[in-house]
């Protein structure tokens, strides 16, 4: 089964709108004729709308950095899937790692978001990862199991081929500590074999489970070469034009 790559850029609370529509405009000139690797950037939900429109007719897809599981009520701050529809964007980036850190997102709660964008058409990767207490305590394929199960709960079949796995040590985000090939393969590995239990094994096969965590230029060919790394979830990285699309270009027609 060839799944073919996807590379995000996720900006994190970085850029403004100028800034934002800078960077897209040079990606969408520089990577038109780049092929075989699917491209999309989260910017912040203020600038989504102008990237969104300024990536139309590209092939590049425009993601939130989160998704509130209702769309209309009395949920101050909230943004839901109707409203990023509406704004432009395809898919939502759920359950972040600093989301989970700094702002109470729970299992069951990256669950519901899961499960309204993907009901509602928006793509959804779904991030989980152990943080380095948990991976030096040998948790970290029961957390990161947990975490799975959790966020899809409820997932309907159907969904599977708008559902998107990343993983993400803790330990490596923003940090410049990155997994090895061989650490992030086997908790890759593990991720797959339990989409499978909860999917089945063909469905399994199909879904892109991403890498991300400190992916550089120099890095991002190694990861992606193993077996089950289909893709990478970009930060740092993914603000400078030339870093993000040679990533892009090493995952290409892998
Ligand atoms: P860095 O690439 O900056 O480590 O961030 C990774 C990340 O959190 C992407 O979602």
């Amino acid at each position: 089964m060839s799944r073919v790559p996807f590379v995000v850029g996720n900006w994190k609370l970085n850029k403004t709108i100028a800034e934002a529509l800078a960077l897209v405009t040079e990606l969408k000139n520089q990577l038109a004729a780049v092929k075989g690797v699917q491209v999309g950037v989260a910017p912040t939900l203020v600038a989504l709308p102008a990237v969104a429109k300024r990536l139309e007719g590209t092939p590049i897809a425009t993601s939130a950095q989160d998704c509130f599981w209702e769309s209309g009520g009395a949920w101050t701050g909230e943004v839901g899937p109707a409203q990023l529809l509406d704004a432009g964007a395809t898919w939502a980036i759920v359950g972040h790692s600093e989301r989970r850190q700094f702002f109470g997102d729970t299992n069951e709660g990256v669950g519901k978001k899961t499960r309204a964008a993907l009901a509602a058409g928006l793509g959804a990767i779904l991030c989980v990862g152990e943080t380095l207490a948990e991976r030096d305590g040998g948790r970290t394929l029961a957390v990161v199991e947990e975490q799975l199960a959790a966020g899809l709960a409820g997932v309907d079949a159907a969904w599977v081929p708008r559902l998107v796995v990343a993983y993400e040590p803790v330990w490596a985000i923003g940090t410049g500590r990155t997994a090895t090939p061989a650490q992030a393969q086997e908790v890759h590995a593990h991720i797959r074999r339990r989409l499978a239990d909860r999917l089945g094994a063909a469905a399994a096969e199909t879904i892109r489970i991403l890498y991300g965590g400190s992916v550089k230029p120099s890095n991002a060919e190694a990861l992606i070469a193993e077996k089950d790394i289909d893709g990478s979830l970009v930060g740092g990285a993914s603000l400078e034009a030339a870093d993000f699309i040679a990533i892009v270009k090493a995952a290409r027609g892998t």
